[in-house]
């Protein structure tokens, strides 16, 4: 009986400390807080599903991973729709997007980029045989994209919204392709090369639709976020550290 009097006693006292353990603030690398960052997960090797299905990883994944760590401060990743991700911002529902987003002057208006880190190139997929062979092609063809990516304002300026068929992500839009219901899918370059290296049967042509950098974006009532992330990015570029998430994930041809 009193054995189990004390085991008892015992099982209370762990259970006891683990509830007080929780209210106490994590003492090391969260001591300045949390820097939310929103996604969407589905831009390989920028943002994409590791094997097991629940870790987001990728260059964006990695390098704002970087930036924590740089501010003290934990990372947690919130995967959502592609073109809800400024306004998320906006509102302050997360507080960095790094979504391999091109910087434009138009998201200039709403929100705050930081420095760049990379370069995209928005491409033309297309079936084997197909009769696009260039930008010059593609008037009155019908054109896969991810909706709201510059992909999709650019072809939807160009070529007319009846012309552009929107899709939730990259991976559907090549779905789209390989059924017809789309003659070629405009994306960013590093995407499409994992895509059409997952799928027979496609390729990207030479020419480059448009060239474009990528940056985080922050609130603009953020000023001083801004700041601290593009210190934190400056020093991750000057160590190289930058060019080595980027070696990782990109092969040189
Ligand atoms: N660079 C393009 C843009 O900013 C596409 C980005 C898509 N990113 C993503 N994580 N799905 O519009």
């Amino acid at each position: 009986m009193k054995k189990i009097f004390a085991l008892l006693l015992a099982v209370l006292m762990v259970v006891s400390l683990a509830a007080c353990g929780a209210d106490v603030p994590a003492d090391n690398d969260a001591a300045n807080g949390e820097l939310i960052m929103g996604t969407n997960a589905a831009f390989p090797p920028y943002e994409y599903y590791d094997e097991d299905g629940e870790t987001i990883i990728g260059i964006d994944a990695e390098i704002a991973k970087a930036v924590a760590d740089k501010l003290g401060m934990s990372l947690t990743i919130k995967d959502m729709e592609f073109d809800s991700l400024l306004t998320a911002v906006q509102s302050g529902a997360v507080d960095i997007v790094f979504a391999g987003l091109t910087v434009t002057d138009e998201r200039k208006e709403s929100v705050d980029f930081s420095i760049t880190y990379a370069t995209g190139i928005q491409v033309i997929i297309v079936k084997d045989g197909s009769e696009i062979a260039s930008v010059d092609d593609l008037a009155g063809k019908t054109i896969g994209v991810q909706a709201g990516t510059t992909g999709d304002i650019y072809c939807t300026d160009e070529f007319g919204q009846e012309n552009v068929k929107q899709y939730t992500n990259g991976a559907l839009a090549v779905a789209a392709l390989e059924n017809d219901q789309v003659d070629c899918v405009v994306i960013d370059n590093e995407p499409a090369k994992a895509f059409v290296a997952a799928n027979e049967g496609l390729k990207i042509l030479e020419t480059e639709y448009a060239v474009e950098d990528y940056a985080a974006a922050i609130s603009k009532d953020n000023a001083e976020l801004t700041e601290k992330v593009n210190a934190a990015m400056e020093e991750l570029k000057a160590d190289g550290t930058i060019d080595d998430i980027l070696a990782k994930y990109i092969k040189a041809e």
